[in-house]
């Protein structure tokens, strides 16, 4: 029986056989909705995460699975279009899957999107949310029996998991542009089902701003691994009882596509300073 430490290796090496040379600082995972990203990368090129051994799959609609490389700007990147959740059965170390050949591929800075239901009243459908602090309700872990002494610490000091100076980049980079980013803490369930209006209610109270069913299992291994993370959400619609419309995950999808423009010219902005900022931060 292979080891988890194997597979990752595995996984990664096969990433370097298709995509060599790869020297690059800055991964980005993509949320529902958010793909469209990678294909605006300069000269790239791209490796079907079905083709590359223990990859979980994903199952649903609007994730397509594939690792692009290519340039946002001057900058090389290396994007996952079509993360794998919780929700869809799979094992907590499945999720993480894809952050850990990352880290294994030598990147140092990790953007992590995804689409999120306002809990803030004040937020706003077709804003992005940094996000500041999470709060895990998913019951779970993805450290949970992951002893693996090249991947750091199991008892992992989450004080400050969103770059403090990564987030200050974002917010000047959101002023220049005339952004609006409001900063939030992200409140995390497995879904798959939407939040009922009384867990809203609950999330509100427990201190969330916006509600999603992914992101923090990557977060967690992320810093875990050591990688300086930076978090936005794209608020895609009110959550339950905020506003009268039923949700769906097509309207979802629908609504965060519908950020494309200002999601590409942020993340464009951010790149460009997180990756001329090797080696200052001290967090
Ligand atoms: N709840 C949970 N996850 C979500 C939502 C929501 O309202 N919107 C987008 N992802």
């Amino acid at each position: 029986m292979t080891s988890s430490r194997q597979r990752i290796s595995k996984a990664a090496l096969a990433v370097r056989q298709t995509l060599a040379p790869l020297d690059i600082q800055t991964g980005i995972i993509l949320g529902s909705g958010l793909g469209s990203l990678a294909n605006q990368l300069k000269a790239r090129r791209f490796i079907e995460t079905t083709s590359i051994q223990h990859w979980p799959r994903s199952t649903v609609p609007g994730h397509s699975g594939r690792l692009v490389i290519g340039y946002l700007e001057s900058v090389p990147v290396i994007a996952l279009q079509g993360r794998v959740h919780y929700y869809e059965g799979y094992s907590m170390e499945q999720v993480v899957f894809p952050v850990r050949v990352l880290g294994a591929l030598g990147i140092k800075n990790m953007i992590i999107t995804n689409a999120a239901g306002a809990l803030n009243p004040e937020l706003r459908p077709g804003s992005l949310m940094l996000i500041a602090d999470h709060i895990n309700l998913m019951g779970d872990n993805p450290l949970i029996g992951f002893i693996d002494p090249d991947s750091g610490s199991l008892f992992t000091d989450m004080s400050a998991p969103y770059d403090p100076e990564f987030r200050t980049i974002a917010l000047n980079a959101a002023k220049t542009l005339n952004i609006t980013l409001n900063q939030g803490v992200l409140a995390v369930t497995t879904g798959p089902s939407y939040e009922t209006a009384a867990e809203v209610r609950m999330l509100r109270t427990l201190g969330g701003d916006a509600v999603c069913m992914s992101t923090v299992p990557e977060v967690i291994a992320a810093v875990q691994m050591g990688l300086r993370v930076l978090g936005i959400s794209c608020i895609t619609n009110m959550a339950t009882g905020l506003s009268s419309q039923r949700l769906s995950h097509e309207e979802v999808k629908d609504a965060a596509g519908r950020t494309e423009k200002i999601f590409f010219n942020l993340i464009t902005a951010i790149v460009q300073k997180i990756d001329s900022n090797e080696g200052s931060g001290d967090s």
